[in-house]
């Protein structure tokens, strides 16, 4: 199987285009203390020719441009990317489908929960129905986007997207709304999971044994954005799990049997981006790797 990391950052990227924090703006210099990253999309191929893009990042574009095994390859108009699925409806996971217009056939999947917020948003309707076919999957159920690719969805501790959120949200829940996603090629295990509230029993035992994990690195303490100054949401009240502190990821998945652990969907506050830091000496300590962009794996 072969795994590349086309975008390692959360929503807004780094540098986010807004933001001087100091990790926003080492990301502008030419210093190579901090790499810049656009915003967070894997792609997974059982042979190195058909491709399974998982998330569309509003960066697609120039992540594709990027990735040469993704160009278009034969005739006037074709595509390696054969089928996209969504873990969640928020926009660094969704908007880049925009960009996917142009007659291009794929099978968009999701579960009938994610799919629900692209279907109702005409804007996605650029995407043509006879062109490009939205195929809800039940969590827990096995299905082969791409030949010789097996993946099963199923929920984790979320929330519904930003901008979906009212009073009846709920943080935590465990829905179609947020899902990771487990992808199989042969005897090789891959768990996608950029999203993640809470590390729970289920969990673990989900994704013991996994050859690779690709877990949510939002943020290192749960209140890095206040540390930073720029906002006052908690990584819980975001969705996301810290990685140190209590119920932090690395500490809860200690103890479970996974082949390499990245962390990915890193938002720009983390200081775990800072190349030189002690933070991102902790945390590869711990056997962690932090993803940048392009970071391939072959299992
Ligand atoms: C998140 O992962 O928390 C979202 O991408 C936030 C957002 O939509 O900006
Ligand atoms: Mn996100
Ligand atoms: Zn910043």
């Amino acid at each position: 199987m072969h795994v590349v990391i086309l975008g390692s950052a959360a929503g807004g990227g780094l540098p986010q285009w807004n933001c001087r924090c100091p990790i926003c703006s080492l990301a502008r210099t030419e210093s190579g203390r901090v790499k810049p990253r656009t915003q967070s999309s894997i792609a997974v191929s059982p042979d190195g020719e058909r491709w399974l893009l998982v998330n569309a990042s509003p960066d697609i574009r120039q992540q594709i441009s990027d990735t040469s095994v993704l160009h278009p390859r034969e005739g006037l108009r074709h595509s390696p990317i054969h089928a996209v699925l969504l873990t969640n409806g928020d926009v660094d996971h969704v908007a880049g489908l925009l960009t996917l217009r142009e007659g291009q056939p794929f099978t968009l999947y999701g579960t009938a929960g994610i799919l629900d917020s692209v279907n109702g948003n005409r804007v996605f309707d650029v995407m043509a129905a006879d062109v490009v076919r939205r195929e809800p999957i039940r969590l827990d159920y096995a299905f082969e986007p791409v030949p010789g690719l097996t993946v099963t969805l199923f929920a984790v501790p979320g929330k519904v997207p930003l901008w979906l959120e009212d009073e009846s949200m709920e943080i935590g829940a465990e829905t179609e709304t947020t899902v990771g996603a487990m992808i199989e090629s042969g005897p090789k295990r891959l768990a996608y999971i950029p999203g993640c509230a809470r590390v729970t029993d289920d969990l673990k035992a989900r994704i013991a044994g996994v050859d690779a994990l690709l877990f949510d690195g939002t943020v290192l303490h749960d209140d890095d954005m206040i540390r930073a100054g720029v906002g006052t949401k908690t990584g819980w009240r975001m969705g996301h799990v810290p990685m140190t502190g209590p119920g932090g990821s690395i500490e809860a998945l200690a103890d479970t049997d996974i082949g390499r652990r990245i962390f990915v969907h890193i938002n720009n506050t983390n200081p775990v981006l800072v190349e030189d830091s002690v933070e991102r000496d902790r945390v590869e300590s711990r056997n962690w790797t932090v993803a940048h962009d392009g970071l391939s794996l072959t299992l």
